[in-house]
């Protein structure tokens, strides 16, 4: 029997849960969770909830259950030394200590990282711990991108165009975010199509997963504000529509380097998940940030495709034996919806912004899977809270199938919900090439 910590609550954890239950090397599954997720919950032998920023309460809870190795799924409990902590207690973790997961808490680390060990795919950029020489390096950009130094939970990036105009609203972003950060990263504003490609690393050997993009825009068309992602897709030969094998291979490589760049860096082998957010670019592949752990949604579109045993992975991670394992995932199309609250993403003042706390009911979702996110189970029933509700993955042999897989499924979803009807559909799609092709001509 093998006893297997978990730690994370969101629809991520509910996948990486479900990938960990499939395996045949008879786990028996623990959940340390913020709140508690039902889906998550009726995979588990035992949970336990309690607080990210509390170690020794994530040590306590895999003593008790004499865990043999923990997952970390959320960068939180990575960003607050969780699994320096499990380590210490002589338990090891696919998930890197904290000073690794840098990688995905400091933008001017990895963007040092790169240029220290001339790795490609930064954009121009310069850290700034205070406003001096900021304005003389606007000066070299066409458009500059502002990042606060520090975990903002990938919602503090500005981007001129998107949130800010001018020179002047730049500086007082810059201003604000130096009160409240150590520095703020300023970087060449890019242009393309991005990639999430999600890559498991056991400090040496790096394998990617299939490519994935996701639709971070709370509207249709790519409107709106900013969320946590609002439903993804990846597709059956592993590419993406608009991307071929040679960018695939370009990000591939950049971790590569990354990866042995942070062993020289720092001495200690990362294990875990190193996940680059891409964007192709006239000029190749950019590195537009790390994550250190699985995306969300991305885990939903990869990991049910996974046909190597799940366990199997997590312990050459840990063991330091990728390069000896064969890591297999199925030729199928995936297409993920988030079903959230109507009002998720719009200002507090929206008087639709408070359609959380709302029952809902699923009736049937024919062959889609479901993984639970912000869900609250109560005697009557199931409730949203405020947050992106349910992920809805429709897999299939080709994107359009997978996406009515997924479409079917969000409309069994009954009360006050809303999601992105655009997301996998040939017309989106479409717009992804044509805005590929306007970047780089016929390549795609
Ligand atoms: P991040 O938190 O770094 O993922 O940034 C959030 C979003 O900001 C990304 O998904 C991009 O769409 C955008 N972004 C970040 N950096 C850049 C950049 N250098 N150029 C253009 N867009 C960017
Ligand atoms: N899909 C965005 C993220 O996981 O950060």
């Amino acid at each position: 029997m093998t006893k297997i910590l978990l730690i994370g609550n969101g629809a991520r954890e509910h996948a990486i849960a479900e990938a960990i239950i499939r395996s045949g090397r008879n786990p028996r599954l623990y959940s340390f969770m913020k709140t508690n997720n039902p889906g998550i919950a009726s995979l588990s032998e035992k949970t336990c909830i309690g607080r990210y920023d509390e170690p020794e309460a994530v040590v306590a809870f895999a003593r008790d259950t004499r865990t043999e190795f923990a997952i970390v799924g959320p960068e939180d409990p990575l960003s607050h030394g969780v699994v320096d902590a499990l380590k210490a207690a002589g338990i090891p973790a696919v998930g890197p200590p904290r000073a690794l997961a840098s990688l995905e808490t400091s933008k001017s680390f990895t963007r040092n990282l790169l240029e220290k060990y001339r790795i490609p795919g930064n954009p121009r950029f310069r850290n700034f711990p205070s406003l001096t020489g900021i304005e003389a390096f606007f000066d070299e950009l066409d458009g500059v991108v502002l990042k606060p130094d520090g975990l903002t939970g990938g919602k503090g990036v500005l981007v001129q165009g998107d949130h800010f105009q001018t020179r002047e609203e730049a500086l007082a972003h810059c201003r604000d975010i130096l009160k409240t950060h150590p520095s703020v990263t300023v970087e060449e504003k890019l242009e393309g199509e991005e990639f999430s490609l999600q890559c498991l690393c056991d400090g040496r050997t790096v394998v990617a997963t299939p490519p994935v993009q996701d639709h971070k825009r709370r509207f249709v068309d790519d409107r709106g504000p900013n969320t946590g992602g609002m439903g993804s897709y990846s597709c059956a030969d592993h590419l993406l529509p608009f991307m071929d094998a040679a960018a695939a291979a370009e990000g591939l490589e950049i971790t590569r380097k990354v990866a042995a760049a942070i062993l020289r860096e720092t001495g200690v082998p990362y294990k875990g998940v190193m996940y680059g957010g891409f964007m192709i670019t006239r000029s190749g592949v950019k590195l537009i940030e790390y994550n250190a752990r699985f995306g969300d949604p991305e885990a939903m579109n990869i990991l049910p495709l996974l046909r190597t045993d799940f366990v199997d992975v997590c312990r050459a991670i840990i063991d330091g034996s990728l390069d000896r394992l064969d890591i297999v995932f199925e030729k199928k199309a995936t297409v993920c919806k988030y079903v959230v609250p109507r009002g998720y993403g719009l200002p507090q003042s929206r008087p639709d912004a408070a359609s959380a706390s709302s029952r809902i009911e699923i009736g049937d979702v024919q062959g889609a899977r479901l993984y639970y996110s912000s869900i609250d189970q109560r005697p009557d029933g199931l409730y949203m809270t405020s947050s992106r509700a349910i992920g809805v993955v429709g897999i299939a042999d080709d994107l359009d199938e997978a996406e009515r897989v997924a479409e079917g499924a969000v409309s069994a979803i009954r009360g006050p919900v809303d999601h992105r009807p655009d997301i996998g559909t040939g017309r989106l799609i479409r717009k992804r090439i044509d805005h590929m092709r306007k970047l780089v001509g016929e390549r795609v």
